[in-house]
């Protein structure tokens, strides 16, 4: 990848470190992006780069392209792009496994950071030249995305563009994933697959951060030293050890409240058997494949739930309007003395 890029663009690989974010992810770095471009808005003649793969496939596939600045519609921003974080789904769209949702940009990169270049005419929160990053549908590997507003944050002084670039899809993630499905609590133990993924040393920061106790699982030990370093209470090497048991070992014999799994495949049912009574299992990937085999008693016996970040497993209640006590009271009644 690097060779391909080298002529146009910085390859960043570095662990990003700051005291507060320390996520393992690499930045694309758009060298020489024109910061002298006096924008109005974009108009056909305006063409940026981007970063484009012929065809499905292997890295030698991307390439540098030349295309149309996007447009923002009324509730978007255009940002100049000074940084865009590499996520595995990105690797899964240029293998061809991912196809952007509909109505979303064709090219890569769900997540920059850089300067607004132009406002829609709706927005009001956002001026030409503040410093942003945002979660993207698509169209990050440019030098130019037209993003809705909403889906923007703006980059605290001391983060440079580059850290800021590699926030929002990991801290979006996890929070909305371990925090909001997860609903973990200060005092509760979580494990979280793939420990050392961008989205494993976000997860374990924060749930650190937030009073829990964090078990990861790596591919090697060093992996799960770095992962320590973090915040980790302790990690599993799975690759020679079996997670449910070691888990157990660590945690004093007992199991864990929370799971961050984006494995899936045969951990599906092991995760489930290391859930504690009320234990909630959060899938947010399948890497292993998503045909499970797996008893739903298991499910019932100590009342776990699954979450599925795109669809929930849980039913929730339907309520079609409040009925007054009384008039419950009186129906029991009624009832009790028709019958
Ligand atoms: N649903 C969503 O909203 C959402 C959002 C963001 C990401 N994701 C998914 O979350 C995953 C992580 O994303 P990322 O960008 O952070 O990826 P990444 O940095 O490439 O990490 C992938 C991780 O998977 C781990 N892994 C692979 N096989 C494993 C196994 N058998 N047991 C335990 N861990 C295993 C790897 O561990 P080792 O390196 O130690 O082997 C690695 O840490 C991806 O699958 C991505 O698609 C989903």
């Amino acid at each position: 990848m690097a060779s391909i890029l080298s002529k146009q663009f910085r390859l960043r690989s570095n662990i990003l470190a700051t005291k507060r974010f320390i996520p393992l992810v690499f930045c694309v770095v758009l060298r020489n992006f024109s910061q002298s471009i006096a924008f109005t808005l974009p108009n056909s003649e305006m063409s940026m780069r981007y970063v484009d793969y012929e065809k499905p496939g292997a890295i030698e596939n991307l390439s540098i392209k030349t295309g149309a600045i996007p447009e923002p519609k009324p509730s978007e921003i255009l940002i100049e792009v000074a940084a865009a974080g590499v996520n595995r789904l990105d690797i899964y769209q240029r293998k061809g496994g991912y196809p952007p949702p509909a109505g979303a940009s064709p090219i890569m990169g769900v997540e920059v950071a850089g300067t607004v270049a132009a406002v829609g005419a709706d927005v009001s929160n956002w001026k030409i030249g503040d410093r942003v990053c945002a979660l993207l549908a698509g169209g990050g590997y440019a030098e130019y995305c037209a993003v809705p507003a909403v889906q923007c944050l703006p980059v605290p002084k001391d983060l440079s563009l580059v850290e800021a670039a590699a926030v929002p899809e990991t801290f979006f993630t996890v929070w909305a994933n371990i925090f909001m499905r997860g609903r973990l609590q200060r005092g509760e133990t979580l494990l979280i697959h793939g420990g050392s993924s961008g989205i494993g040393t976000t997860g374990i920061q924060l749930a650190h951060a937030w009073g829990a106790k964090v078990f990861v699982t790596v591919g090697n030990e060093e992996k799960g030293e770095a992962c320590v370093r973090l915040g980790a209470d302790g990690y599993v090497n799975y690759k020679t050890q079996d997670f449910v048991q070691r888990v157990r070992e660590l945690n004093g014999g007992r199991g864990v409240d929370v799971i961050l799994d984006m494995v899936g495949g045969d951990y599906f049912a092991k995760n489930l058997e290391l859930l504690e009574t009320e234990g909630r299992l959060v899938q947010i990937a399948f890497q292993e494949g998503n045909d499970l085999n797996v008893s739903c008693r298991s499910l019932i016996m100590k009342r776990r739930r699954n979450f599925d970040n795109t669809a929930d497993f849980l039913l929730t209640p339907f309520v079609d309007s409040p009925i007054s006590f009384f008039v419950v009271v009186a129906l029991y009644l009624f009832l009790f003395y028709e019958l």
